[in-house]
C-alpha cells in the first residue's frame, strides 16, 4: 500500500511537539502482512490490541512507571509512534498528566480510533494524531521528552532511518521507549487438542516463518540498533508473562482473535489436520479456546530505554 504524505489532525499542542510541515515527505510504499486499511478492520486487529492493552496493562504500567523514573526534567511532549488504538498513549497520558501526546501511525483508521477515544475519556485536548510513516522522519515534531514505541518499530521498512528520526525528534535528555514481542502470545498447553497435541506449537512455527519472510526486523537486535543511532541504552529488559486463571473473559476472546489471525496466515503452509485441529479451538465447540479453563496468557516482551545523550 502507498501511505500519503504526514496528515496532521485533531488539536493544537501548545505545549507539544510543533505542528507538521504542510509540505509531506514523498510517498512511501509499504506493507503490512494481514492488514486493513478500512474503517471496520476485518481482520480484528483492533479489538486484539484493545484486549492486549487491558490485559497487560500492569506490564505497560511497570514500564511507564520506570521511564518516570528515569526522566530528566519534566514529561509534557510525548510521542506515540506507531501508535494502534493507542495502548500507548493512554497509559502514557494517565502517568505523565501534565503530557501532551502526539500519536503516530500510517494507518488512519487507527487514528480515528485513538481520537475518538480520547475524546470519550474527555482527554480530547490532550492528544493529537500525525498520519505518517515511522521510517521517514517525524515532520514537524521536535523536542520531545519522550518517544514510545510498542510493537511497532519491527514494521518500518528501515529502522536506522526510523531511529535517527526519532533522535531528531527528542530533545536532548530525551528518552525512547521501545517494547517488542517475540511473536503472538502462546495460550494452550500441548494436550489442548488430545487427537493433536502440539498443533498451536506446530502453527507457531510456520507463523515464525511467515514472520521471517515478511516482518524481517520482528526480533531485530535493537539494543545495536539504538547505539548505532546515538542513544544510550539505560535499561534492557525481557520479561516472559504468564497471565493465568482466574482469568478475565477478555482473555478468551484474545486468545480466539490471535488464533484466528495464525490459522489465517498459516493456511497453506499448515498440515490440513493441523487446520482441522485448529478449527476446533475456533468453532465455538466444546473445545473453543473462549470456553476452556486451561488457557494461560504467555507472552515475551523485550524493553529498551534509550536517552539522546545531552551534548
Ligand atoms: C502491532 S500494532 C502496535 C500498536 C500499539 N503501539 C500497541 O502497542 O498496541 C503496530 C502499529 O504500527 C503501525 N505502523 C506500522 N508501520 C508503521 C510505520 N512505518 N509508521 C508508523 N506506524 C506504523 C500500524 O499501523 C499499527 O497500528
Amino acid at each position: 500500500m502507498t501511505h500519503p504524505a504526514p496528515r496532521h489532525t485533531g488539536h493544537g499542542h501548545p505545549a507539544g511537539p510543533a505542528a507538521p510541515a504542510t509540505h509531506g515527505h514523498p510517498a512511501h510504499a509499504h506493507t503490512h502482512p494481514g492488514r486493513s486499511h478500512r474503517d471496520d478492520l476485518p481482520d480484528g486487529l483492533a479489538e486484539m490490541l484493545d484486549l492486549d492493552a487491558g490485559l497487560f496493562a500492569p506490564h505497560i504500567a511497570g514500564l511507564t512507571g520506570r521511564i518516570a523514573r528515569l526522566a530528566r526534567g519534566p514529561v509534557t511532549r510525548v510521542v506515540d509512534l506507531g501508535a494502534g488504538t493507542g495502548a500507548g498513549t493512554f497509559a502514557l497520558l494517565e502517568r505523565f498528566p501534565d503530557a501532551r501526546v502526539t500519536a503516530v501511525d500510517t494507518d488512519q483508521d487507527m487514528l480515528a480510533r485513538i481520537t475518538a477515544t480520547a475524546r470519550a475519556r474527555g482527554l480530547g485536548e490532550r492528544v493529537r494524531t500525525l498520519e505518517a510513516d515511522a521510517g521517514a522522519g517525524l515532520p514537524g515534531v521536535e523536542g520531545a521528552d519522550l518517544v514510545w514505541a510498542s510493537a511497532s518499530l519491527h514494521h518500518v521498512e528501515d529502522p536506522v532511518a526510523a531511529l535517527a528520526g526519532v533522535r531528531a525528534a527528542l530533545r536532548p535528555g530525551g528518552l525512547l521507549a521501545v517494547a517488542e514481542l517475540d511473536g503472538l502470545p502462546r495460550f494452550l498447553p500441548d494436550d489442548a487438542v488430545p487427537a493433536r497435541p502440539g498443533v498451536e506449537e506446530r502453527c507457531r512455527a510456520l507463523l515464525d516463518a511467515v514472520h521471517a519472510e515478511r516482518v524481517p526486523h520482528l526480533g531485530a537486535d535493537w539494543s545495536a540498533l539504538l547505539a548505532a543511532a546515538g542513544l544510550t541504552v539505560e535499561e534492557e529488559r525481557t520479561d516472559r508473562l504468564a497471565l493465568r486463571a482466574p482469568l478475565p473473559e477478555s482473555a478468551g476472546r484474545y486468545a480466539h482473535l490471535v488464533l484466528a489471525r495464525i490459522r489465517t496466515a498459516v493456511e497453506e503452509r499448515a498440515d490440513p489436520a493441523d487446520r482441522t485441529a485448529l478449527d476446533t479451538l475456533l468453532d465455538g465447540g466444546p473445545q473453543d479456546v473462549r470456553r476452556r479453563g486451561d488457557l494461560v496468557v504467555r507472552s515475551t516482551r523485550g524493553t529498551w530505554i534509550a536517552r539522546r545523550p545531552a551534548a
